[in-house]
């Protein structure tokens, strides 16, 4: 795997591969040493151009916890304040011989066409309102040992998964409907009319505007964020209205079924599209999935770096030198 741009480009032994190597690495970051010299000598770049805590830190330790060294190059602070464009800035980094970039951007398709300039691999953390695969991955992850927990040999195709809110303006959406395209489970999706992607009805998708309809019907619940930032007119008439319609309320994680999986990638607008009972519940998975962020991003690092892809395996002979 030379790059990661997209969900759609991991193969089921691909998404595996990534987990599996995840698994081995979760256990190093809760031992009290945390480094594996896997990745010395090996350059990560990580070029946040947009606001970021989870991922861009997740992407940091994960680097670091392989021995890699890391720097952080953000827009501010960047010549890219001084006028200098994305090309000139990708080829900078690329001539001084980093391996890899990971591309935070407002533009979508950022990071696949920074991938056409540069020799070094590069990572899509994010672009716009198109494609955010390494999230989609620590999603999976986390769900994944959730329904494991209750059954060991669970199937995917026997899940069904709600995303529900602002899916006009997320990412994590898209690339979670690509991943679970591949995985097979059953994705609906729920939203104000105003909040449904465009083109949404040629989506592998169920899509339902009652949230209230699929509560008692489903494994897990995903949340996103009402992006505000992203938002120029008035999609929905007030914050509290929106609340009302498709919040995850008290009152709705209450007809939720025993066990259901509550997910949201953060940052949560608390109060706005989940309740602080649902976020704190039993069944939260928001610190999991933080969790399993730096884990997950640990595989897909090793694997863009060492070149080797899920036919050939990790030999872990390399990784723990
Ligand atoms: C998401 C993002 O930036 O796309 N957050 C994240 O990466 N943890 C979702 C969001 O901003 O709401």
């Amino acid at each position: 795997m030379k790059h990661l741009l997209s969900a759609a480009d991991l193969s089921r032994p691909e998404i595996d591969a990534i987990w599996e190597l995840a698994e081995e690495m979760s256990e190093v970051q809760h031992r009290e040493i945390k480094k594996l010299p896997t990745l010395r000598g090996r350059t990560v770049v990580n070029m946040f151009f947009e606001d970021s805590t989870r991922t861009r830190s997740s992407f940091e330790l994960a680097g670091k916890w392989l021995s890699a060294d890391v720097i952080n190059v953000s827009a501010k602070g960047s010549s890219t304040s001084k006028g200098e464009s994305l090309r000139d800035t990708v080829a900078t980094l690329d001539a001084m011989g980093v391996d890899a970039l990971v591309v935070r951007h407002s533009a979508s398709g950022a990071p696949a066409q920074t991938a056409q300039w540069v020799r070094a691999s590069v990572i899509n953390a994010g672009d716009g309102t198109h494609e955010h695969p390494t999230q989609a991955l620590l999603d999976g992850f986390a769900l994944g040992r959730h329904f494991r927990a209750s059954d060991p040999d669970f199937d995917w195709a026997d899940k069904k998964i709600a995303i529900v809110g602002d899916l006009t303006h997320s990412r994590v959406v898209r690339s979670n409907v690509l991943l679970q395209q591949t995985l097979g489970a059953q994705v609906t999706l729920v939203a104000p009319p105003t909040l449904l992607p465009s083109g949404v009805d040629t989506w592998p998708v169920e899509v339902c505007t009652d949230f209230d309809a699929v509560l008692g019907e489903v494994d897990a619940v995903m949340m996103l964020r009402v992006q505000r930032e992203r938002m120029a007119g008035g999609f929905f008439p007030t914050p509290r209205e929106y609340t009302v319609g498709y919040g995850l309320t008290r009152d709705r994680l209450a007809r939720l079924r025993p066990g259901t999986a509550i997910c949201h990638p953060g940052p949560m607008n608390r109060g706005l599209e989940i309740s602080a009972d649902a976020a704190d519940a039993a069944q939260s998975l928001v610190l999991e999935q933080v969790a399993a962020g730096v884990a997950v991003r640990m595989s897909v690092l090793y694997h863009v770096l060492s070149g080797e892809t899920a036919a050939t395996g990790g030999s872990k002979e390399r990784r723990s030198e």
